[in-house]
């Protein structure tokens, strides 16, 4: 396996293995099986795995989480070896943001706006889409693997990728979850066993939404009513619970075809995000 710290040496990796498919999958590090799961699905699809690891400063809005964030590079790296991974790119800040640094890649719209958007600010997105276009330069894959935890994020890398033409096709994991539901994050690490325990009422407020819709109940405000309240009933206050259209972020007011239910809470000082399809044929 080879570690790249610039993108000359990833370019240099990659050089003699464009006639193969090449997959990327981008991360910011602190490795769990969420990841092991992209890493999966790359290996099994293309001939050569990149893995990326970079914790993206842009993209935090709160200096505290991006302080907090795990760094775990030696870990990492013994999990992409086990799971096959070819080539690590593992650049340093200035690397990706030389000095003089003054593009940013940034989406506009419900998808990058509402929602993660509007908690986190216009920067996260921001953030988000000029870095992964970085790595998509850098990499040039064929494929780029995303989880699908983190719909939003997909929405807005989905768009970048069609209006600026970046020839690579993504593809969406489902959301990895612990054997109780819980949704796979970097960030669960930080719960207290109490904290992870309350944290459960999300997966499980998503579950009632989507029993209550197929028992029938299309009112998307009676639904969000429903799953607010168990979230509160474990003394967890939502940022948001929302129904939105999968593709635009729009909110909608019926569940009249596929519609992703979106949470976002604070669980102690760890912010937690799921979501799932509801409605779908
Ligand atoms: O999902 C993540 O880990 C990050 O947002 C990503 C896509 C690696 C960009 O920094």
């Amino acid at each position: 396996m080879i570690v790249a710290r610039t993108v000359a040496e990833l370019r240099a990796a990659l050089r003699d293995r464009r006639d193969g498919a090449i997959g990327l999958v981008p991360t910011m590090g602190a490795l769990h099986e969420g990841h092991a799961t992209l890493l999966r699905a790359a290996r099994q699809a293309d001939d050569t795995v990149v893995m990326s690891i970079f914790v993206n400063p842009t993209q935090f809005n709160e200096q505290s989480d991006l302080a907090a964030y795990p760094r775990t590079e030696e870990a990492d790296l013994a999990l992409a070896q086990a799971a096959g991974v070819d080539v690590v790119f593992a650049p340093d800040a200035a690397e990706v943001y030389p000095p003089g640094f003054a593009t940013t890649v940034s989406v506009t719209g419900p998808i990058a706006e509402t929602l993660e958007g509007a908690e986190r600010g216009r920067a996260h997105f921001d953030g988000v889409a000029t870095v992964v276009t970085k790595l998509l330069l850098a990499a040039l894959p064929d494929h780029a693997y995303f989880g699908a935890k983190d719909a939003q994020q997909v929405a807005v890398i989905r768009r970048l990728v069609a209006d600026l033409g970046l020839p690579v096709s993504l593809v969406v994991c489902p959301t990895s979850r612990d054997d109780d539901g819980l949704a796979r994050s970097s960030r669960n690490t930080r719960l207290s066993p109490d904290e992870r325990a309350r944290a459960l009422a999300i997966p499980r407020a998503l579950q009632e939404m989507t029993d209550a819709a197929a028992a029938g109940i299309v009112d998307a405000e009676a639904l969000r009513a429903r799953g607010t309240a168990t979230l509160e009933a474990s003394g967890i206050r939502p940022e948001y619970v929302a129904l939105v259209d999968p593709e635009t972020f729009a909110p909608v007011a019926e569940i009249a075809g596929p519609v992703l239910v979106a949470i976002a809470a604070r669980v102690g000082a760890t912010r937690l995000i799921d979501n799932t399809v509801i409605g779908g044929a």
